[in-house]
């Protein structure tokens, strides 16, 4: 924290004032009234930025892992020699024999050959380079930032969460295809929605991290306005947590039609007598979880056109009146997709698609709560 005198003079009455003017930040200049990130600082947001690039592209690849069912064709963990693919034939030929030794290949793909593993291996291995190379990112780059003094407390706080927040991701992932590789050739919804929902908020924390730099000076806040906008990122993250089951549970391949389920109905009978007791049907049955994801996606909607409506009653800003709109947009959006890719029956472009407008969604919801909220 840095503090700047001002003296000034009122002539005719004599009277001397002294200003006090705190500076924000220490990484913050101000220029013709305007606040302006200086150079180190925009150094910062450009790291922070990159880091949310790579997880867009790391969640990208995990779901495209993910819906061509890659994601247990590599069955070991090692952080440095697992960076290596296999080279030549020997090395490929004894990849595929560990891989022969677990029950996915066993139950599922007794008739795959070296190529059809390959092919498997391809998207697994590149979803684990990305995170090691997500590691370094955001590691040396904080070391060097550390070094050069160029980050101040609260950012330092901020990092080493992120830091904390990435390291758990990396571990998350594991702990899912651990849940893989045992008896059932299938991860736990719960382990996915974990690993998903863990990778959204690092991302979501990286933004709003960035944001804070980018936008530092504080202003008045509508409390009201706020509470609302924290209440929809609370139900955006369920429907994300319920997206994870639904998808998890591979219950994007049944009751494939909208609006109603099937048959003219609301609600299939099958949602409350898959599993006992009744509730364990909203969280383990196939039924049950699309049928909370098919409906609360009507309350996200609602609550985002609810913020679109009680912000139009206020003086709003150039960016929070693009971020609701872009955010208005996102959810119509990703409500279509969401229609399609279940009467579809879940093709692979379209369950990324889902995926990846899921992910600009709660962007603009963090960007939209942050102009809201500092
Ligand atoms: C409007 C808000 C919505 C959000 C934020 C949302 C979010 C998500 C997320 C994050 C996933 C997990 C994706 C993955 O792990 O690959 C998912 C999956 C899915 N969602 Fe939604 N969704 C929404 C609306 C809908 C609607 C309206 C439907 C259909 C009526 C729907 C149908 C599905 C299906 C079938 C899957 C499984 C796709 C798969 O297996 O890859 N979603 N959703």
């Amino acid at each position: 924290m840095q503090w700047q005198w001002q003296f000034s003079v009122i002539k005719n009455k004599k009277i001397i004032r002294v200003f006090v003017v705190k500076k924000t930040t220490t990484n913050t200049r101000i220029k013709n009234g305007k606040t302006l990130a200086n150079k180190d600082n925009k150094k910062v947001i450009y790291w922070l930025l990159t880091g949310c690039f790579l997880i867009f592209v790391m969640v990208v690849v995990g779901g495209i892992t993910r819906l061509t069912h890659s994601g247990l064709s590599i069955s070991s963990y090692k952080l440095i020699s697992g960076t290596i693919p296999p080279l030549n034939e020997a090395e490929w030929i004894a990849e595929f024999e560990h891989y022969q030794q677990f029950p996915e290949y066993q139950k599922l793909h007794t008739h795959f050959d070296l190529e059809d593993f390959k092919d498997i291996y391809f998207w697994e291995y590149i979803h684990r380079v990305l995170g090691r190379l997500l590691g370094i990112v955001f590691i040396i780059p904080f070391l060097y930032f550390l070094f050069k003094k160029q980050l101040s407390k609260p950012t330092i706080k901020k990092s080493i969460i992120l830091l904390f927040l990435g390291g758990f991701q990396g571990f998350l992932g594991w702990y899912m295809v651990k849940s893989g590789l045992i008896d059932r050739p299938s991860v736990s919804h719960y382990r996915l929605a974990m690993h998903l929902t863990t990778a959204f908020i690092t991302f979501a924390y990286t933004f709003w991290v960035a944001l804070d730099l980018w936008y530092p000076v504080k202003k008045e806040i509508n409390f009201h306005i706020r509470n609302i906008i924290r209440f929809g990122m609370a139900i955006l993250l369920l429907q994300i947590i319920w997206g994870a089951f639904v998808a998890g549970l591979d219950a994007g391949w049944i009751h494939n039609f909208w609006p109603l389920m099937n048959d003219g109905q609301l609600m299939h009978e099958t949602v409350t007598t898959e599993q006992v007791p009744v509730w364990k049907n909203f969280v383990e049955g196939k039924s049950g979880v699309q049928f909370v994801h098919r409906y609360m996606a009507y309350v996200v909607v609602a609550i985002i056109l609810f913020i679109w409506y009680e912000t139009r009653k206020v003086q709003r800003t150039l960016p929070q009146r693009n971020g609701i709109t872009i955010l208005l947009l996102l959810v119509l959006v990703q409500f279509a997709l969401g229609v399609f890719t279940l009467i579809l029956q879940v093709p692979v472009v379209l369950g990324v698609l889902h995926q990846v407008t899921a992910f600009f969604l709660l962007a603009a919801m963090t960007f939209v709560l942050h102009r809201f909220s500092k």
